[in-house]
């Protein structure tokens, strides 16, 4: 059996320190926001599961629609040797790319949970005796390095997760991505698509009311980790899109006057009534503003896959 190998690049208390400074920034500086990676523990990963399994939360069914179509020909147009994939989670939809690629040598997952990680590994090597898998604890929007591994390489960033970056951010992460690639390595992204308000205010908005237990979720874990003492409850859960940036915003909106006290940052919050602290930006893109930012980065667009529908695209991108 293969080896699965698991190297931690990210050190065990950078996560700490880095909410810590994200909540103290976020809390201080008006307008108020947080970002939206620390949704993401236990329960607002479970919670985000349930969120793909929406009927109106369409990305996740849009690009498995692709990827399950596509697959060979994404593994024709790049037959890859190592296919790497930041934010891994439970490699669930990788699956079609891994049986596609028939070159195949090594896997690469890269997430900040190591328990994800170590399942979908374990999963994988059991399935795929051949394959070698190397996970890679890490922040793929910093200090990123992978191991030597044979080429070409494809590297996928699923999900629509790019959205999740401001366009400066996001500008930083494709320089980034495209200096882990070597001419002919390629970049599989996957982009939500701008369609129609209701579309995708229902799709941050459901009726069910799992996103804004999501979205509310930040607050529980801003109170386990530094002690706050906020109330979820006293707390509206807001979607909303911006037609200026193209962009769904997700905003906690504070029901009345009040303070929040975070200890461990020695930290008193002031909240006016009807004050809202974002959560989450999540950018909706067109062709050709993918086209133009991969450019800038030096990524060349050489194919673009939509689901039936056109709500949601993959794009084959080519380092130069
Ligand atoms: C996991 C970042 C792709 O922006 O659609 C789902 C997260 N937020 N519902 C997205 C999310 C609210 C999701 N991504």
């Amino acid at each position: 059996m293969s080896p699965f190998r698991l190297t931690r690049i990210l050190p065990e208390d950078a996560t700490a320190a880095a909410l810590r400074a994200d909540v103290r920034h976020g809390l201080t500086t008006a307008p108020k926001s947080l970002p939206p990676k620390w949704f993401y523990d236990a329960y607002g990963s479970e919670l985000f599961e349930r969120i793909t399994e929406l009927p109106e939360y369409y990305p996740t069914r849009a690009e498995r629609e692709i990827l399950a179509d596509r697959a060979g020909e994404i593994a024709a147009a790049l037959p890859a040797r190592t296919l790497v994939e930041l934010g891994s989670g439970s490699s669930e939809k990788t699956r079609y790319l891994i049986d596609a690629l028939a070159d195949l040598h090594t896997y690469v997952p890269v997430d900040v949970s190591e328990s994800a990680l170590r399942q979908a590994g374990q999963a994988l090597t059991a399935e795929r005796p051949a394959l070698d898998v190397h996970a890679l604890i890490a922040d793929f929007t910093s200090g990123l390095t992978l191991p030597d591994t044979p080429g070409p390489r494809l590297l996928a960033f699923l999900g629509g997760t790019i959205g999740n970056l401001l366009p400066a951010e996001r500008a930083a992460f494709l320089g980034g991505v495209r200096a882990l690639l070597s001419p002919g390595d390629a970049l599989l992204l996957g982009t939500d698509l701008v369609k129609d308000e209701g579309v995708l205010v229902r799709a941050y908005d459901d009726a069910a009311g799992v996103t804004a237990e999501f979205n509310k979720n930040v607050l529980s874990v801003v109170n386990r980790e530094l002690g706050a003492d906020f109330d979820p409850d006293a707390f509206e859960h807001v979607a909303l899109w911006d037609p200026g940036a193209e962009w769904i915003e997700m905003r906690l909106r504070s029901r009345a006057a009040q303070s929040v006290k975070v200890p461990a940052l020695d930290l008193a919050v002031d909240f006016a009534a009807g004050e809202e602290l974002r959560t989450e930006v999540s950018a909706k893109f067109r062709e050709e503003r993918v086209a133009a930012e991969l450019s800038t980065a030096g990524l060349h667009l050489t194919r673009w896959w939509t689901d039936r529908e056109g709500r949601f695209a993959l794009s084959l991108s080519v380092a130069r």
